[in-house]
């Protein structure tokens, strides 16, 4: 063979490779709405920058005829390239060939990258699209996924690690994504869920579509399993380079600064009167967030779940932070099991990645009830109180109105390391709120009264005035400063630069044993 047929062969083996299950099989996954995995990776990556590895990779099964059904690749294209300009490793699983299932060398390939990802400290993106264990194949297929599921909890915390589902994603095979930092599903397109419907009807007699077990929507606000549920495959991969933009390549570096034209000194008059005199009346807390944060610059995760709290990430002066706010117009921003748990990890994943966190509070304290104090509201609220308060990395806090009891502990205080902790002068700082104190503490003296409501309402009265503002706690260096809320977007950048060289540490230790 001379040389150009060399080459010849290997651009056809190449080729070949690249037609994944053949042209029917492409059209089919079109007809249903979906890209093909090199379709996604083209749209993921800058263009003529991807690096496939692996290519020419082939399963080794001989069970139930396979040894006959070879596809270049087997069903997955791995590689890496820039994404906005940054080094970025993927997976992309086809499900043209043989569904996109996971057979040992298709684990293999994948392993492969998340090795390297974590050796040169570089994200990893996996676009899931799978009929999950390649069942020719078997036990072997299974440590497959073991391996994968290994290298995504060695790889926690040290490179960003984002999973998109864009088709079937069942069995173990959700565990890879859920042990990411965060998963991304398409609507109608895709599901997730350990036992699918037809044993579910078996086992527990629920007739259940797929959609509705485990697809976007559901996971997005029922299970909070899916951090975004978006309209199509394009806007997951969209999504997936905004998210990008915030964070860094690996767990040493800082995330990203861009240059911004919002001035750092803009101050918001509106914020003077946003919230509502009458301490019972809701306002939305997005309000207060985008009238701070850099214009547009809000990128809220987990938006329709645990709506009682809002978390996402925003920039400063073109610095990206994470901003955790209590939502008084959700449930009056009562935390929750379901809160509680979206918060710590929100907190957690912002610490492991150097990334500042900026807390807006307005909380009543924790919801009571026989639900939330069966379901563990105990440990699931400790969750966050843990979280915030290992967390070393900037922590800033405003106070807008309430902070009762211990979720005023709890929302980065500063007894647990919040490092400038503001008020503004509609804060309401205490123990528990007047009415509910009132009822206790003066219990027996309401009792007795010829007018109950008229010394319950005066004793209210007294109540809040001492104790329904700022300043105590400000004598007591609780608080760093009252400031007023138009001030707050200087004052936070501020504080953020004051900060930024803030060295903080946590005991050695194996790893602590966070209330789970
Ligand atoms: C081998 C598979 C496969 C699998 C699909 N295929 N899943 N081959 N192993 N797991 C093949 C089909 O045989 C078919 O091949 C092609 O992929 C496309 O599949 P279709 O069924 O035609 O597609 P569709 O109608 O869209 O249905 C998709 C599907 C269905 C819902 C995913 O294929 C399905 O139910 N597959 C089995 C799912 C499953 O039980 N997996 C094991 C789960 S246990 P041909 O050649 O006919 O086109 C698991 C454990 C992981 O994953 C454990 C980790 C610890």
């Amino acid at each position: 063979m001379s040389n150009h047929e060399k080459i010849d062969e290997l651009r056809k083996r190449k080729d070949d490779a690249r037609q994944g299950g053949g042209q029917e099989r492409i059209d089919k996954q079109h007809d249903k709405g979906k890209l093909t995995a090199r379709e996604r990776i083209q749209l993921l990556f800058d263009k003529g920058t991807f690096e496939e590895m692996d290519m020419l990779v082939e399963h080794r099964s001989h069970n139930f005829g396979l040894q006959k059904k070879k596809f270049p690749g087997d069903g997955v294209v791995t590689g890496y390239g820039l994404v906005n300009g940054r080094e970025v490793f993927a997976f992309s699983q086809d499900f043209t060939v043989m569904g996109g299932s996971l057979s040992e060398a298709h684990a293999e390939k994948i392993v492969k990258i998340m090795d390297l990802a974590m050796k040169t400290g570089a994200p990893l993106i996996g676009l899931n699209d799978s009929g999950g264990a390649r069942i020719q194949e078997g036990v072997v297929s299974l440590g497959g996924y073991a391996d994968i599921f290994l290298q995504n909890t060695l790889a926690s915390g040290v490179i960003p690690q984002i999973s998109a589902i864009l088709g079937p994603c069942a069995g173990g095979a959700v565990y890879s994504p859920a042990i990411t930092d965060f998963i991304f599903m398409t609507k109608n397109t895709s599901y997730m869920f350990v036992t699918g419907p037809n044993v579910v009807k078996t086992v527990t007699h629920e007739e259940v579509s797929s959609e509705e077990l485990g697809g976007a929507i559901t996971h997005a606000t029922k299970s909070g399993v899916a951090h975004f549920a978006l309209d199509n495959e394009v806007d997951v991969i969209e999504g997936i380079k905004t998210l990008l933009g915030f964070i860094p390549q690996n767990n040493m570096e800082d995330p990203p600064a861009i240059q911004t034209d919002d001035s750092p000194d803009r101050m918001d008059e509106e914020l003077d009167t946003l919230v509502p005199e009458s301490p019972n009346k809701p306002y939305d807390m997005h309000d207060v967030i985008s009238r701070i944060v850099d214009k547009e610059s809000f990128f809220e995760v987990h938006t329709d779940y645990a709506k009682n709290v809002i978390v996402g990430f925003a920039r400063l002066d073109g610095r990206p932070v994470g901003i955790v706010a209590n939502q008084p117009a959700v449930l009056a921003g009562v935390l929750d099991i379901d809160s509680a748990m979206k918060g710590a990890r929100f907190v957690r994943f912002c610490d492991a990645f150097n990334i500042p966190l900026v807390v807006f509070e307005d909380v009543p304290g924790f919801l009571p009830g026989t639900e939330q104090e069966w379901g563990g509201i105990i440990k699931h609220g400790a969750k966050l109180l843990y979280a915030f308060s290992e967390a070393t990395v900037p922590k800033v806090t405003v106070i807008t109105r309430k902070a009762y009891g211990g979720a005023y502990d709890v929302m980065n205080s500063k007894h647990i390391r919040g490092d400038m902790n503001y008020a503004w002068p509609s804060a309401e700082i205490a123990v528990m709120g007047p009415k509910g104190a009132v009822e206790i503490i003066f219990r027996k003296e309401i009792a007795e009264a010829d007018d109950p409501d008229a010394v319950t309402k005066q004793r209210t009265e007294e109540f809040r005035n001492k104790f329904a503002n700022p300043y105590i706690a400000a004598k007591r260096g609780f608080i760093d400063d009252i400031i007023e809320p138009h001030q707050t977007r200087p004052k936070l950048i501020g504080a953020l630069e004051m900060l930024e060289n803030k060295v903080d540490s946590n005991p050695r230790k194996k790893h602590g044993n966070i209330p789970l």
